[in-house]
C-alpha cells in the first residue's frame, strides 16, 4: 500500500450513516481503502479482524444516543488492535455532550498506550473530515518504519520469501534472522523473478543472504539495528469472540504473524467495562468482552509490542477441539519470567528409572460421569497391575481435592484447573517411570487432550467409563445426583454442568451389564495387547 492509501473503516450506526460518510471519504480521494462493518451476528469478528490493519475507524453515533455503549465497545476493540486514529460522527444535537465523552474516553484509552491516539467527533461535518483525513495521510507518510518480514516459505533454490510487513530493506543491508538471532547481510533480492536494489512494505519477495545460515518458515528477517523481541511469555489484550467463554488454563492454538502454535491463558488479570473502561476481577471471558491476560507459549516467537509494531503484535487464538477463531488479540509485552528459569537437565532419566521398576510408564486415564464406576475399577486394575509386580499410584479426583486441589470448586475454570494441575502431575509421575491411573470426571474434551499431548506418545490410555447418565443416578452411591436434582449442588456434572464423552478413546468400558472385576480384567488384557504390560 503507498502512503495516500489509508485503510478507513466506517462502523456503527444505521446502514444510510455508514453510507453517507462512505461517500464522504470517497469524494475525499479515491484510493482510501473503504470497510464497512455493519450490524449482525459478525459485526464483532468482523471489526474485530478490519481493525488488524486500518489507520482509521469512523464510528457512525447512531441517531439520538451520542456516545453510544456500541460506539465504545468499537473504539475499544480497534485500540487492542492498534488502530490510531478515530472519528465519532454524531448528531448535531448530541455533539458537546458526546465530544466531552469521547475525550475523556480516549484519555482513559492514552493511558494504556505509548503510541499516539487521535481523535475527533464531527457532527456531519465534511470537511472536518477531510482535514483529520489529510493530516492522518500526511503523518503516515513520513512514518518510516524498521525492516520486518515474517519468512513463509523457502523456494528449491533456498531463497527465502516471504512480504514485507514494515519497512523497507535493500540489498547489502544488515538483518538479524530471529528467534535464533543470527546475524548476516542482504546479497540479492528478487521480486516477480527480478533481481531489485529495494524492497518496501506490502511487497513479496525472495531473498538471498551473505552467509549460509538456517532459516526455516516461522522466522522473521529484521533491519540489524533495530530487530524484534523475542519471548514465550506475554501480557495481552484479546478480544473474546466464541460463544465458548475463555477459560484460563484451558489450551489454544496461537497463530501470530510467523507462527502457529500451541498457547495457554495462564491468567486473565481483568476485563474492561466497555463503558466505563474501568477493570473488572474475571475468572472467564465472555463473548463480546475485552480482557487483559497473560499468555504462554510453547516457544519463543518473534514479536513487538502493540505500541511499536502492530502486525508483529497481533495474534488470532482457534480452538483446538473445531479450530475456530474464539479471539484476537495484541502483545503489550514479554513477561520475563521464563527466560529466567532455565530447564534442569537430570542425569537419571526417565529410561532409568523405567527400566530399574522393569516396566514401561503410563498414564491410565479413566473418565466419565460421577458413580459411572471409575473409581472402583481403577482400584481393581491397580491391585490386578501390583498382582503383576508392577508400580503404580492412583490419582483419584475426590482424594485430591482435599490436599493438591482443595482451593478448587466445580465452575468450568476450576474444573480446567483441576485438570491441567492433574495432567501435569501424572506427566511427573510417568518421568518417575510408574503406571499411573487417573480416576477423574475430567468432563471436557481439550483438557483431556491437553493431558494426551503432555504424556509421550503412546503412554496416554483413555478409558471411558462409559455409564449412561440414567444408570450413574439410579445408583447414586454418593447421594450427590439427588442432592444436585433438588438445587442443593450446583454444577453437577450431567445435570447442569456438561460432559463431552471422549470421540476415540483407547478403551471403552460399558459398566451396565459387567462388574467392576470383569471390566478391570478386560483392560489388563487391552493393556497387554497395546504393550503396555
Ligand atoms: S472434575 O470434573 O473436575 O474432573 P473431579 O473428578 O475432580 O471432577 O471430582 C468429582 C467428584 O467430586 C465427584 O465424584 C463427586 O464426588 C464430587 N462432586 C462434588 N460436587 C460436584 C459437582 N458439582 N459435579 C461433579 N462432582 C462433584
Amino acid at each position: 500500500m503507498n502512503n495516500s492509501q489509508l485503510e478507513i473503516i466506517i462502523c456503527g450506526g444505521e446502514k444510510d450513516a455508514r453510507a453517507r460518510l462512505a461517500s464522504q471519504v470517497e469524494a475525499i480521494s479515491k484510493n482510501h481503502h473503504i470497510i464497512n462493518v455493519g450490524g449482525g451476528l459478525n459485526r464483532l469478528h468482523n471489526m474485530t479482524t478490519a481493525a488488524q490493519s486500518a489507520d482509521l475507524v469512523i464510528i457512525a453515533g447512531g441517531a439520538n444516543n451520542g456516545f453510544s455503549t456500541q460506539s465504545r465497545q468499537l473504539l475499544l476493540i480497534a485500540s487492542v488492535m492498534g488502530v490510531q486514529n478515530f472519528v465519532l460522527d454524531i448528531d448535531e444535537t448530541h455533539a458537546e455532550e458526546a465530544e466531552n465523552k469521547f475525550d475523556e474516553y480516549l484519555t482513559n484509552l492514552r493511558a494504556d498506550h505509548t503510541r499516539q491516539l487521535k481523535g475527533i467527533v464531527i457532527s456531519r461535518d465534511a470537511h472536518k473530515l477531510a482535514d483529520f483525513i489529510l493530516e492522518i495521510t500526511a503523518g503516515s507518510a513520513d512514518n518510516q518504519k524498521d525492516f520486518r518480514m515474517p519468512v513463509t516459505s523457502l523456494s528449491d533454490l533456498g531463497h527465502i520469501r516471504g512480504k514485507v510487513c514494515s519497512g523497507k530493506i535493500c540489498t547489502g543491508d544488515s538483518v538479524i534472522v530471529l528467534p535464533s538471532a543470527t546475524r548476516t547481510k542482504i546479497s540479492e533480492i528478487f521480486s516477480d523473478a527480478k533481481s531489485v536494489q529495494q524492497i518496501d512494505k506490502g511487497r513479496s519477495a525472495e531473498f538471498l543472504l551473505a552467509d549460509n545460515i538456517s532459516v526455516v518458515p516461522g522466522d522473521m528477517l529484521c533491519s540489524g539495528d533495530n530487530p524484534v523481541e523475542v519471548a514465550d511469555q506475554f501480557e495481552t489484550s484479546i478480544v473474546w469472540l466464541s460463544p465458548d467463554p475463555m477459560i484460563a488454563g484451558r489450551p489454544y492454538i496461537l497463530n501470530s504473524t510467523t507462527n502457529t502454535l500451541d498457547a495457554s491463558i495462564t491468567t486473565i488479570k481483568h476485563s474492561i467495562n466497555v463503558n466505563s473502561h474501568e477493570h473488572i476481577a474475571a475468572t472467564r471471558l465472555e463473548a463480546g468482552e475485552i480482557g487483559v491476560c497473560n499468555i504462554s507459549l510453547e516457544r519463543n516467537i518473534p514479536f513487538e509490542p502493540i505500541d511499536a509494531g502492530r502486525h508483529t503484535s497481533q495474534f488470532t487464538l482457534y480452538s483446538k477441539d473445531d479450530n475456530k477463531i474464539v479471539g484476537l488479540g495484541s502483545i503489550h509485552f514479554a513477561l520475563r519470567r521464563a527466560s529466567n528459569v532455565h530447564w534442569q537437565a537430570l542425569d537419571v532419566t526417565r529410561q532409568k528409572r523405567a527400566e530399574l521398576k522393569g516396566q514401561k510408564p503410563a498414564i491410565l486415564w479413566f473418565t466419565g460421569l460421577s458413580g459411572s464406576g471409575k473409581s472402583a475399577i481403577a482400584n481393581v486394575v491397580e491391585k490386578k497391575l501390583t498382582a503383576l509386580g508392577k508400580h503404580t499410584y492412583t490419582l483419584d479426583g475426590d482424594n485430591i481435592r482435599h490436599g493438591l486441589n482443595r482451593d478448587l470448586g466445580f465452575t468450568d475454570a476450576d474444573r480446567v484447573e483441576n485438570i491441567r494441575r492433574i495432567a501435569e502431575v501424572s506427566r511427573l509421575m510417568a518421568d518417575s517411570g510408574i503406571i499411573t491411573l487417573v480416576s477423574f470426571i475430567s468432563p471436557f474434551q481439550s483438557e483431556r487432550q491437553l493431558a494426551r499431548e503432555l504424556a509421550e506418545v503412546g503412554e496416554f490410555i483413555e478409558i471411558h467409563v462409559d455409564t449412561p447418565l440414567e444408570v450413574a443416578e439410579a445408583r447414586d452411591v454418593k447421594g450427590l445426583y439427588k442432592k444436585a436434582r433438588a438445587g442443593e449442588i450446583k454444577n453437577f456434572t450431567g445435570i447442569d454442568s456438561p460432559y463431552e464423552p471422549p470421540l476415540n478413546p483407547e478403551i471403552r468400558v460399558n459398566t451396565v451389564d459387567i462388574s467392576a472385576e470383569n471390566a478391570a480384567e478386560n483392560i489388563i488384557i487391552k493393556l497387554r495387547a497395546r504393550g503396555i504390560i
